[in-house]
């Protein structure tokens, strides 16, 4: 339980299959990529018009590829599980290793990034609200939040929330998560499915922190 969660899962909808702590599931890394290539490209694209040269980016539940296009950031800073993981990521100037199911905290001022970006890992939080929020306290205001999902995931880890919605509910589900973190205003859903990719909808939700 964490009081200062928005209510958003129920107790029982944050339950994961494998309720190891997460430490123990990503204790060993992982370089695989975990969508098609069709996905990844839009999700560049996407990235190439929501941020600008020069902005300070958070790649939030990271791995060893951030997705971002060929600009020049001032500064990228990695989140993630994993630190060889992280060290792997040559996209990253510096990076954190934290469990947000543990902590719902990052280690970062108020208004450090002009961008957050989560791509494909949002199913694994268990206390979402509260990690949105604190996505939005690191931004500053103006910055915008970038939420991708697809339909794959571990599935032993999703919340089971996230396990049993359709992808329309998925969709809902993360509109709510930026809801109820209050801190967003003008958000706006992509959905899309690339030509030629046979398996991942690309569905992209991105707010603007309030000023
Ligand atoms: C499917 S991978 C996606 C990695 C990367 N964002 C990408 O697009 O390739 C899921 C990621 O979610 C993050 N994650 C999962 N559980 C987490 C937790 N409890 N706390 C923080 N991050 C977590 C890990 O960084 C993990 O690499």
């Amino acid at each position: 339980m964490n009081a200062n969660e928005p209510a958003v899962l129920s107790e029982a909808e944050r339950k994961q299959v494998d309720d190891r702590p997460d430490t123990a599931f990503y204790d060993q890394p992982r370089l695989v990529t975990h969508a098609d290539e069709g996905f990844l490209a839009r999700l560049t694209d996407l990235y190439a018009a929501e941020l600008d040269a020069g902005d300070r980016v958070l790649d939030a539940m990271g791995s060893w590829v951030s997705h971002l296009p060929d600009e020049s950031y001032s500064r990228v800073v990695g989140h993630g599980m994993n630190e060889a993981e992280l060290a792997r990521n040559d996209r990253l100037d510096e990076w954190v290793v934290r469990d947000l199911n543990a902590d719902q905290t990052l280690p970062f001022d108020d208004g450090a990034f002009d961008a957050v970006l989560c791509a494909l890992s949002v199913q694994y939080l268990q206390y979402p609200g509260a990690v949105v929020a604190e996505f939005g306290r690191v931004l500053a205001p103006g910055g915008v939040l970038v939420v991708s999902v697809s339909n794959r995931m571990f599935p032993t880890k999703a919340v089971r929330a996230w396990r049993e919605a359709s992808p329309a509910d998925r969709v809902a589900l993360v509109e709510s998560y930026v809801d109820a973190a209050g801190r967003f205003a003008d958000t706006r859903t992509v959905r899309e499915r690339p030509a030629h990719d046979p398996f991942d909808a690309v569905v992209a939700t991105r707010a603007a922190r309030e000023r």
